[in-house]
């Protein structure tokens, strides 16, 4: 491929790129954009693969390694439960970073990558390297780290070592003076070392950074790692001199932040105050901090919640991760096609930070093909719950817990929540008394209008379907 016909690709992908993260920005239009990505992409690597940079020699490597990583991406995509999507995201965040680690280090060595620079350009050449292997060293570990965490496999709370700024501050002073260290060796061999010294701290910092954010965190640092491994990936493209790895990872990095400033919006928390972390406690099963909610836990039948549903007008759904792991979506699409039959008006609320990644709710929703005009967000349908009969909770917790509004020493105090207590009743569906993701007790369940339907999600929305079809 000549190299003329490889830019023409390249711009072709960006602008695929660009579409795609138009079409994704909308639930109606995000199939058109995945396929605008796929597209893009599959141009962007053919475009790399077969361009005048890569010479046959290189060619069955190349090959080989994308046979390697396809099969195990396949594989990690078909077997890959819905609800382990935020771990897997995790993971391949982190292969990003450890990609531009790797590819900074093979920059350094090979002597090929600075022939021909003159004194300025290699300086500026080495500083890419610096920089590419730093980010992408915070994203790799950091990432492990969020993927042991959503997977439970690392306890939610926050680790909070003394001093721990100055830890930050130190680690930071450390990396510039080794950066100088680096910029004046005089051979590779010496440089090795201030490398290895900035790598070494970068990795422990991004260890450090998220270990330190707690379980209610979470959402901020799952997109945060998101933006990072696009700023990565930019900071490879520009080692590599690849226009396009610039742009693409600049077009993830930038709506990676712009994720992480809505996730922050949605729990009404500083960006700051994220990343100095402790804000949040467990991820599961005892409740902690807060005031202790007193009173009684009323419950609920299979059968009597199918007659509340028939007896009402407006009924709104609020789906959690409980939904995801109970896989209860297509009963729930079958409930709800019931009763907008039978005239009753259903609406479903997503909150932002629903589930455990970004646009959980949406995707199941989506994949029961629930349509997208009954779908509204926390925003759209606040005011709307005094005028509605029932309010169905379906394996939501942290998000409906009012104790975000009215207790200040909350765990999630100032976050943003569904407040279906003001519906005439509320029901909440989970299989237990245990909390949610921030591990915070939830006052609804006491609430006098709230009645709590006990079991696995999709088990007793069975129930509820024959007992409203009966
Ligand atoms: P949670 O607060 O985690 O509550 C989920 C509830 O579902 C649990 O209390 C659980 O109670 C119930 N449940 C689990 N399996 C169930 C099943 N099979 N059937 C019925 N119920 C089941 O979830 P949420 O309300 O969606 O809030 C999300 C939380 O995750 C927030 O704290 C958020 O900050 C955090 N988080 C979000 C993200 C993103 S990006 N969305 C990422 C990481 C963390 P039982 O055990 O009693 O059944």
């Amino acid at each position: 491929m000549s190299g003329n016909l490889a830019t023409v690709s390249y711009i072709g992908a960006t602008i695929l790129f660009i579409l795609s993260l138009g079409g994704l920005s909308n639930p109606e239009s995000s199939r058109r954009g995945n396929l605008y990505g796929m597209i893009g992409m599959t141009v962007a690597v053919l475009a790399t693969v077969f361009g005048p940079r890569v010479t046959m020699a290189g060619l069955p490597w190349i090959i080989g390694a994308m046979v390697v990583g396809a099969s195990v991406g396949l594989y990690a995509a078909r077997t890959v439960q819905m609800t382990q999507m935020p771990e897997l995201v995790a993971l391949m965040h982190s292969l990003v970073g450890l990609a531009a680690m790797l590819v900074g280090f093979a920059n350094y060595i090979d002597p090929a990558a600075s022939v021909g620079l003159t004194d300025a350009e290699k300086h500026i050449h080495e500083i890419e390297i610096y920089i590419g292997i730093l980010i992408g060293a915070i994203t790799f570990s950091g990432s492990i780290i969020a993927f042991g965490k959503l997977s439970g496999k690392i306890g939610g709370n926050p680790m909070l070592l003394p001093g721990r700024h100055w830890l930050n501050l130190a680690g930071l002073l450390v990396v510039i003076y080794f950066g100088r260290e680096f910029l004046h060796a005089g051979s590779v061999a010496d440089g090795m070392t201030p490398l290895i010294v900035m790598t070494v701290i970068a990795l422990l910092f991004g260890i450090h950074m998220v270990m330190a954010i707690g379980g209610a965190d979470m959402p901020v640092v799952v997109s945060m790692l998101n933006s990072y491994s696009g700023w990565a990936a930019a900071a490879t493209g520009f080692m590599l001199s690849n226009d396009l790895l610039i742009v693409t990872g600049a077009l993830v990095g930038s709506s990676g932040a712009i994720l992480s400033y809505i996730m922050c919006a949605a729990m009404n928390r500083h960006f700051i105050s994220v990343i100095a972390g402790g804000f949040g406690t467990t991820s599961g099963a005892t409740p902690v901090a807060g005031a202790q909610p007193a009173g009684e836990v009323v419950p609920i039948s299979a059968t009597e919640t199918a007659e509340l549903l028939g007896e009402s007008k407006s009924v709104i759904i609020v789906p959690g991760y409980g939904m995801a792991v109970a896989q209860a979506q297509h009963t729930v699409y079958e409930i709800t096609k019931y009763l907008r039959g039978k005239g009753v008006n259903v609406r479903f609320g997503i909150h932002p930070v629903a589930g455990r990644m970004p646009g959980h709710m949406n995707v199941l929703l989506a994949e029961a093909k629930v349509p997208y005009d009954i779908v509204f967000e926390m925003d759209e349908l606040n005011d709307d719950f005094p005028q509605t009969d029932v309010a169905i909770v379906i394996g939501a917790n942290d998000i409906v817990n009012p104790g975000a509004q009215d207790d200040p020493n909350s765990p999630i105090a100032g976050m943003p929540v569904l407040e279906v207590w003001k519906a005439k009743t509320s029901i909440v569906m989970k299989r237990s008394m245990a909390s949610g993701y921030a591990g915070v007790d939830n006052p609804l369940f006491y609430k006098e209008n709230n009645r709590m339907l006990f079991g696995d999600a999709k088990k007793m929305l069975d129930e509820v379907l024959v007992a409203l079809k009966s």
